[in-house]
């Protein structure tokens, strides 16, 4: 090759370099992402995503908004998009995906979800959920279950207490942690806390179809009956074993209760695994996770899935559908669900590195599927429109905090409530 040739050849590498560079630059964009990942457990699992996106050179804007259940979230989100100044993605999931769609606010993934076989890899009803007129409008992250009941084994011993698998169970249980001076059931008394714990009842006590008839589809006639009678009342009893400072507490703080062996245990979906082993702790030794009383044939589900916001710029644009593609990757569904305390939702995904928990809510979620228990988490946003989500969440909060509301004003309040529109 002569001097010519070879400075030719030098230039024209260094050309294409260049060229690659700004192509690379001019795809980097910003994502600003809404979600309310702000305990120990979630904000490592937050961070992986902002990692991912890193990663493919993208900037990262947090727009994290503390308060688990996102009610706070959901407001934040709410002012933002009115003054014209949605986020690039935020956690939106259940039917408000519907909701968001229907303002027209969402962009629209179809190509990635294409590109990527979302179709192929979701299960049917879950991605059914995420699409808004059969477009894809939101990707998912995970598979939270619900109905899980946390124990610390080190107070259980102490109290001489067996783990309870139905709600008479539940309460011989209490008594004897009580005895011991360990808070038998920690709780946070706030209006989501609340209703994973009624739902939670719900479907211990009422069964799978009356989980659906009362709480999914809104019958009047489940909604007041003496089976929710039951439920309100084991519903009620449960408090009586929370302690005195439960009013308004974090639920990552109850979870803590039940890490430092102050509580024996936590009626909570599986992020609260996340902050067990973010604090060090292991599952099946310092901790155990069991299906809540009485529900161990049944799976409340909680899918956290991202939806996009239709932005002017191309490069936040990329950035938004690079988001979308990262998030459905099985690189990031195994690290992301790792310190979440969920399972990927992404079918057919290698479970070894994960936990006894997390292959027990893998197995049932399978299982619970095809014998028709696998139900929505309403406490989570899965199940019911909001407006009627928050309703009857109130009545059920309301009820808990005063003692003077009887079984009966309740269902009838639960009734009215359901038809919030
Ligand atoms: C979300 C979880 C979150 C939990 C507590 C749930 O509604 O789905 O991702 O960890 O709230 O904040």
């Amino acid at each position: 090759m002569s001097i010519s040739q070879r400075t030719v050849r030098g230039l024209s590498l260094a050309m294409m370099a260049a060229g690659l560079m700004t192509a690379t630059l001019a795809q980097a964009g910003e994502v600003e992402v809404l979600h309310w990942w702000t305990s120990g457990g979630e904000a490592k699992a937050a961070a992986e995503l902002k990692a991912t996106m890193q990663a493919k050179g993208h900037t990262w804007k947090d727009f994290a908004v503390a308060g688990g259940g996102g009610d706070s979230a959901m407001t934040v989100l709410k002012s933002r998009v009115v003054s014209g100044n949605a986020p690039a993605a935020a956690q939106i999931k259940g039917p408000s995906i519907q909701e968001w769609a229907k303002e027209g606010v969402l962009a629209n993934m179809d190509d990635v979800a294409k590109a990527n076989k979302w179709d192929d890899l979701l299960p049917k009803a879950i991605a059914d959920g995420l699409k808004y007129q059969g477009h894809y409008v939101a990707a998912p992250v995970n598979v939270h279950r619900v109905n899980w009941l946390w124990v610390n084994p080190e107070a259980f011993k102490k109290a001489g207490a067996k783990v309870p698998t139905t709600w008479d169970e539940f309460f011989v249980a209490a008594e004897a942690l009580k005895k011991a001076n360990i808070v038998p059931i920690a709780h946070g008394g706030q209006n989501w806390q609340d209703f994973t714990t009624f739902e939670a009842v719900a479907l211990g006590v009422g069964g799978t179809e009356f989980y659906k008839k009362a709480l999914v589809q809104l019958d009047a006639g489940s909604l007041k009956s003496a089976t929710m009678d039951k439920v309100l009342t084991t519903f009620r009893k449960v408090k009586g074993y929370t302690d005195k400072n439960a009013p308004g507490r974090d639920w990552n703080l109850a979870t803590a209760m039940v890490i430092k062996g102050e509580a024996g245990m936590q009626i909570m979906g599986d992020w609260a695994k996340g902050e067990f082993l973010a604090a060090g702790k292991v599952p099946g030794k310092d901790f155990t996770c069991v299906a809540a009383p009485g529900t161990s044939k049944a799976y409340t589900y909680n899918v956290d899935s991202f939806a996009l916001f239709k932005l002017k710029d191309p490069a936040n644009q990329k950035a938004q559908q690079d988001l979308a593609a990262a998030i459905m990757s099985p690189e990031f569904q195994e690290v992301f669900n790792l310190n979440k305390g969920s399972i990927p939702v992404r079918l057919n995904m290698d479970l070894k590195k994960f936990d006894d928990c997390a292959k027990t809510s893998a197995a049932d979620f399978v299982s619970t599927s095809k014998s028709g228990s696998l139900v929505p988490s309403i406490a989570h946003g899965m199940a019911v429109p909001s407006a009627a989500e928050g309703a009857i969440k109130d009545v059920v909060s309301q009820f808990w905090n005063d003692d003077k509301i009887t079984s009966a004003q309740a269902q009838d309040r639960l009734v009215a409530a359901a038809k919030t529109k």
